[in-house]
Parts: C-alpha cells; sequence; structure tokens
C-alpha cells in the first residue's frame, strides 16, 4: 500500500497558502507566508546605496538573510547557534540567488533591497515558503516605489515561487511537512518563474538513489505547486 498523507491531501495538492500583507509597517514590503503550518515573516527593504563593487556602475543588488526563531521548532534553538550555522548560510544564499534571477538590476538603479527571511514556525518547507514569499515582499516594494514616483516601471521581470518535492516509498509527493520530510528518502527543492522555466534544483538521495523518471514525475509535481503559488502571489500583488 503507497503512503497515506497524515492530513489526507492528494500527493499533487499543496498545504493551505495564505499571505498577510503589511504584516510589520517599518519596511517597503512585509508579508507572513504560511504553508500548511510553517510561516515565515518575508520583509523588503530599501537602501540607496549599493555595495563597494558596484558603486558608480548604475546597477543595484538584492541580497538576502534568513533565520529560523529558537522557538520555531518543536526544541528550541539556540540564537547564537542559528546564526552561524551551514544550514542558515546555504538558505541564505539560495533564497537571495533565486530571487536576483527575476529582477533587472539595471533598472533598478543604485538601491539595495534585503530580503529577511524570518521563520516564526517551522514544518518543513521553509526556505521554499521564504522564497515564495519573499518574493511578495519584493513585489511589494517595487509597488512602493513606483507609487512614490522613484521608479517609473517596474524592474520586475517574472514571477518565481518555489515548492518541495519529496519522495516516500518510492513516490513522489509535492510539498512535504515535516512529518512527511523525516520519512523521505529525497527531498528536492525547486525554483521556477512563472512560464516554468527552471531557476534551481536542489535535490540529493543518501540511501537509496533515484531514477530519471522519477525526476521527472518530482518535476511534474513542482510545476503544479508552482503555477498554483505563482497565481496565488499574483492575485495579492494586484489586490492591493
Ligand atoms: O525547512 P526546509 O525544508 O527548507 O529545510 P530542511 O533543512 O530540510 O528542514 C526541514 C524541517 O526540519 C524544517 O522546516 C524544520 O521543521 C525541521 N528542522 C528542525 O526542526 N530543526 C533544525 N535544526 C532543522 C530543521
Amino acid at each position: 500500500m503507497s503512503w497515506q498523507r497524515p492530513d489526507g491531501r492528494q500527493p499533487n495538492q499543496l498545504r493551505p497558502v495564505n499571505f498577510e500583507l503589511n504584516f510589520t509597517r517599518f519596511s517597503a514590503g512585509s508579508v507572513v507566508i504560511e504553508c500548511g503550518e510553517t510561516k515565515v515573516l518575508c520583509t523588503a527593504s530599501i537602501e540607496d546605496r549599493v555595495p563597494r563593487f558596484l558603486l558608480g556602475s548604475g546597477q543595484g543588488w538584492l541580497t538576502a538573510e534568513y533565520r529560523m526563531l529558537p522557538s520555531a521548532t518543536q526544541e528550541r534553538q539556540r540564537r547564537e547557534l542559528l546564526k552561524l550555522s551551514g544550514r542558515t548560510q546555504e538558505i541564505q544564499r539560495l533564497i537571495g540567488r533565486s530571487l536576483r534571477s527575476c529582477i533587472d538590476l539595471q533598472q533598478l538603479g543604485e538601491r539595495s533591497i534585503t530580503i529577511d527571511c524570518d521563520v516564526l514556525q517551522a514544518d518543513a518547507g521553509t526556505r521554499t515558503a521564504s522564497i515564495t514569499g519573499g518574493y511578495v515582499a519584493l513585489g511589494l516594494a517595487v509597488n512602493k516605489l513606483i507609487k512614490q514616483g522613484e521608479l517609473i516601471q517596474s524592474p520586475l521581470r517574472f514571477p518565481v515561487a518555489a515548492i518541495s518535492v519529496g519522495l516516500i516509498e518510492g513516490e513522489a509527493f509535492l510539498d512535504l511537512n515535516y512529518p512527511e520530510d523525516s520519512k523521505a528518502d529525497i527531498d528536492f527543492n525547486v525554483v521556477m518563474t512563472e512560464n516554468l522555466d527552471l531557476i534551481e534544483v536542489q535535490g540529493t538521495a543518501e540511501e537509496n538513489s533515484f531514477t530519471r523518471s522519477q525526476l521527472n514525475d518530482i518535476l511534474d509535481l513542482a510545476e503544479i505547486g508552482i503555477k498554483e503559488l505563482v497565481s496565488l502571489q499574483n492575485k495579492v500583488l494586484n489586490e492591493v
């Protein structure tokens, strides 16, 4: 018998997704994304300066920081260790690369955007939720620049979203929660554009390898998830 999902979802079904816009008020863009029990606060802050290596280039920069809160997981984690962990570094680089892919830095001009992703509650898929929510925070920040007359047109080239897919007992499932993530043999994180072009794919097998045909199943499920996520991103960004 195949794996029965603990929350009764179909293999190709996302967890319920919710965006709470303008959760905090001091950054240019702020949203809490909820994917089931995973909750991440994503903010976009803008500064009118660029890192030294870009001074005088006319182009802007986008970077991302990611952190779990100590109480985001079932067992409390120490704040100072969370900051230094290799996992944190890896994830924030992934978020930065993913969101840089969708912005024309020349059009942004000599400004820096920092996307901060703070995990309030972790139930797997925190890096993918950070990318999907980070894009919404970025969209809100860009809208603000346009509204204030600082930009004439949007430097955003296309929406970007991300989702996890895992293999459990050889079968592919979309958007794993933590009980599933801990059972999965293979865990993928897929970043795609609105047109389903790939930005980045992370996928690792340890004990069990996977086949080309399973990889195709994984990417097919990812496409289903990304289509839904991008349509939700577009909806919330068009409503404001
Ligand atoms: O969160 P994401 O799936 O992007 O990353 P992961 O490293 O594959 O972690 C999966 C999940 O394991 C997290 O979302 C947390 O629920 C849990 N986890 C944890 O409880 N403590 C950690 N130090 C790391 C992960």
